[in-house]
C-alpha cells in the first residue's frame, strides 16, 4: 500500500524529530521542504539564491517554486511506495498540488499528523536546536543534547544554528505559520485524515501518541 503521511505544525513542534523515527520506523523517504532548501541554498543553485530571501525573513518560499522543487523530488523512485512529509505541504496551494501529484501515481495523502505546542514552548525549543551538517539529525541543548557539545552522536560531523532560529525570524515565522499554514488544519479535518498530536510532552511521549495515530 502507498503511504503517505504529512506532519503538520507550527516551527518548532517536533517535526523534523519525529519524521526521522517515523521514515525509519515505515521505511520511507523523509522529505523536509526546509531541508531541500537549505541543501539549495549551501550549494549556492538559483533555487537556493531566491528562497534564501524569504526564508531569511521567515516567510514562505513562494507556491511556484516550492511545488516545483517539491514535484522533481517526487520523480525519483525511492517515493514511489510512501513518504514522510515535514513543512509540505504550508498552504491550501500547495495542498491542493500535492494531491493531483499523488493521484498521478496513485497515491494520495492518508494521514495528516498535526503536532502543535504552546507558543512559549515553541520558541524555548528554536533557541536551544543544533542541527547537524551532514545529515540533519536534531538536537536541543537542555532536552535532546548530544553527548558531546557540538558534535553529532550518529555520524560525527559538526552541529549548527540555523539562521532562522534567531528570536525575531522565530517570531514571524511562528506569525506566518498561524496566517497561512493554519488553514490546513479545518482542510485536512474535512477530508477525514487529520489526527492531533499532543507536542507539549516528551519528544519519546510525542512519538507513542504518533505511533498510535498511524492505527488510525
Ligand atoms: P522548515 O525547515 O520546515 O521549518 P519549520 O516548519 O519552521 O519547522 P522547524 O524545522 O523549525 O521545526 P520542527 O517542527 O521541524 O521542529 P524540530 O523537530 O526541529 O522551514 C524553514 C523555512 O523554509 C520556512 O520558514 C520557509 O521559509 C521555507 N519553507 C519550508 N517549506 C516550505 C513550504 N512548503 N512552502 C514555503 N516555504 C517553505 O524540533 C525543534 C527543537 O525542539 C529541536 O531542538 C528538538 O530537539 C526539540 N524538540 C522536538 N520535540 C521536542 C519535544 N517533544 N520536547 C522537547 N524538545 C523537543
Ligand atoms: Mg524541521
Amino acid at each position: 500500500m502507498l503511504t503517505y503521511i504529512v506532519l503538520l505544525g507550527p516551527p518548532g513542534a517536533g517535526k523534523g524529530t519525529q519524521s526521522k523515527v517515523l521514515a525509519s520506523e515505515l521505511d520511507v523517504p523523509h522529505i523536509s521542504s526546509g531541508d531541500i532548501f537549505r541543501d539549495n541554498i549551501k550549494n549556492g543553485t538559483p533555487l537556493g539564491k531566491l528562497a534564501e530571501a524569504y526564508i531569511s525573513k521567515g516567510e514562505l518560499v513562494p507556491d511556484d517554486l516550492t511545488i516545483a522543487m517539491l514535484r522533481e523530488r517526487f520523480l525519483q523512485p525511492d517515493c514511489k511506495n510512501g513518504a514522510i512529509l515535514d513543512g509540505f505541504p504550508r498552504t491550501p496551494v500547495q495542498a491542493d498540488e500535492l494531491e493531483v501529484l499523488l493521484n498521478s501515481f496513485g497515491g494520495h495523502v492518508n494521514l495528516v499528523l498535526f503536532i502543535t505546542s504552546p507558543v512559549n514552548i515553541l520558541i524555548e525549543r528554536l533557541a536551544g536546536r543544533w542541527t547537524c551538517r551532514a545529515q540533519g539529525h536534531i538536537y536541543h541543548e537542555c532536552f535532546n543534547p548530544p553527548k558531546e557539545r557540538g558534535i553529532c552522536d550518529i555520524d560525527g560531523s559538526a552541529l549548527f544554528q540555523r539562521d532562522d532560529d534567531k528570536a525575531e525570524t522565530v517570531l514571524n515565522r511562528i506569525e506566518i505559520y498561524q496566517t497561512q499554514t493554519a488553514p490546513l488544519i479545518q482542510y485536512y479535518d474535512e477530508r477525514g485524515v487529520l489526527v492531533r498530536i499532543d507536542g507539549d510532552t516528551s519528544i519519546k511521549k510525542v512519538t507513542e501518541q504518533l505511533m498510535s495515530g498511524l492505527k488510525c
